[in-house]
This record gives structure tokens, sequence and C-alpha cells, in this order.
């Protein structure tokens, strides 16, 4: 495990994309199958990525997949696919099939199994589980990640690919990617801003 810290939120941002294109850029020929996590803490990031670096990114080789998102519809504030295709994804050339959204606004068990058997059939398998080759995670205060939350730790090693779990302070249902397919990605990376944060 490699941490890199740096003294803000923009220089940390900055630093996690140009890493980001750096990954990419070394394997010219690869389509890379990239996982993104939402919350507020890569807002800032989408953001930059958007005003500062839409030149120098592969976008035509990129594929956007989500870590987990709130049960919502995609216009909801709270949409973790909405806030990125607001700010990042509406904005670059990223084809539109290229972005495999979780329908937050399906019933939750349904859609966990449909976006499982999305995920199974787009990304390539190793090891029994599909294999992303970036999964972007960020940190709750509480130290969750993905939308597993304390108490919740027997999601982390079940069988499927993504399960219905639920915020314990607001019973918000959401759509979470399980433990072994995160452990199986080719490039794990934890954005991580604030004071009060997890290390
Ligand atoms: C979500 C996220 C989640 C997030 C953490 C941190 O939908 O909430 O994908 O896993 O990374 O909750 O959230 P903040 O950035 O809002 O603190």
């Amino acid at each position: 495990m490699k941490l890199s810290v740096f003294p803000s939120s923009i220089e940390t941002s900055r630093a996690l994309i140009l890493r980001l294109v750096e990954i990419m850029n070394e394997e010219p020929d690869r389509v890379f199958n990239i996982a993104v996590s939402g919350g507020n803490t890569p807002v800032l990031m989408f953001d930059l990525w958007a005003n500062e670096y839409m030149e120098i990114t592969p976008w035509d080789r990129m594929r956007i997949y989500w870590v987990d998102e709130r049960c919502v519809p995609p216009d909801d504030s709270d949409s973790n696919y909405g806030m990125m295709r607001n700010l990042l994804l509406g904005i670059t050339p990223i084809l539109y099939e290229n972005v495999f959204r979780i329908r937050g606004e399906a019933k939750p068990a349904k859609e966990a199994v449909r976006y499982s058997e999305l995920v199974r059939q787009q990304v390539p398998f190793k090891r029994g589980w599909p294999e992303f080759d970036i999964i972007l995670l960020g940190a709750g205060d509480d130290g969750h990640t993905s939308s597993i939350f304390p108490g919740q730790e027997d999601l982390l090693t079940s069988n499927s690919i993504y399960v219905v779990s639920a915020h314990p302070r607001n019973g918000q249902k959401r759509i979470a990617m399980t433990g072994y397919p995160i452990q199986n990605a080719r490039y794990v990376i934890f954005l991580i801003t604030g004071k009060i944060k997890p290390m």
C-alpha cells in the first residue's frame, strides 16, 4: 500500500487526476474499466477534472461504473451518478454507452442483481471475480467505504458483486459493491480529504 499526502484538498484531487491519467497512459492500448464512488469528496476532483484536465484525459478508453449508489432517481441531489454527470461526464466526449450507471430509482434488490449481472458481462473475470482496472473509493467519517457501514461487515464477504445496504442513520437504501471485487481490482485508490476522516 502506498500513502500519498498533500497539503490541501485541491492538491490531493489534482494529484489523483494526474495519477489516473498516468496509469492509463502506461497502457495506451487498454480500455480501462473504472468504478467510482460518490459522496462529497469527489465533487472537487470531478470539477477540476472537467476544468483543467479535459485535453490530456483519454476519454475514449474509459468505461465508467459505480462502486455504490444511493437509491434515489438520477436527478436527486443525493445521486452519485447525477453528481458526476453534472460535473464531469456530461461535458466530456465520453460515449453514453461507456457509462454504466446504477439505477437508483429501481427496486433495490432487483437492481443489485441486474447491476451485478451487467458487471459480470462487461468486466473481465479473474480469480472468480470481475477485475476492474481502477476502483476509486472514499471513506465516511465512521470509517465506511463503498456503502458498507460499521455493523454491516458481513456484506464485505458476500458472494454477490453488489448488495443492498442501508444508511444506519437515515435508512436510505444503497446499492454497494462488496469486498471481494474491490480487492480484486488492479488499482484500488482511496481519495480522502478533510480533517475528521479515518486513516
Ligand atoms: C457514497 C459514497 C461513499 C463515500 C463515503 C464518503 O455514496 O456516500 O460512495 O462510499 O465515499 O461515504 O463520503 P463523503 O465524501 O461524502 O464524506
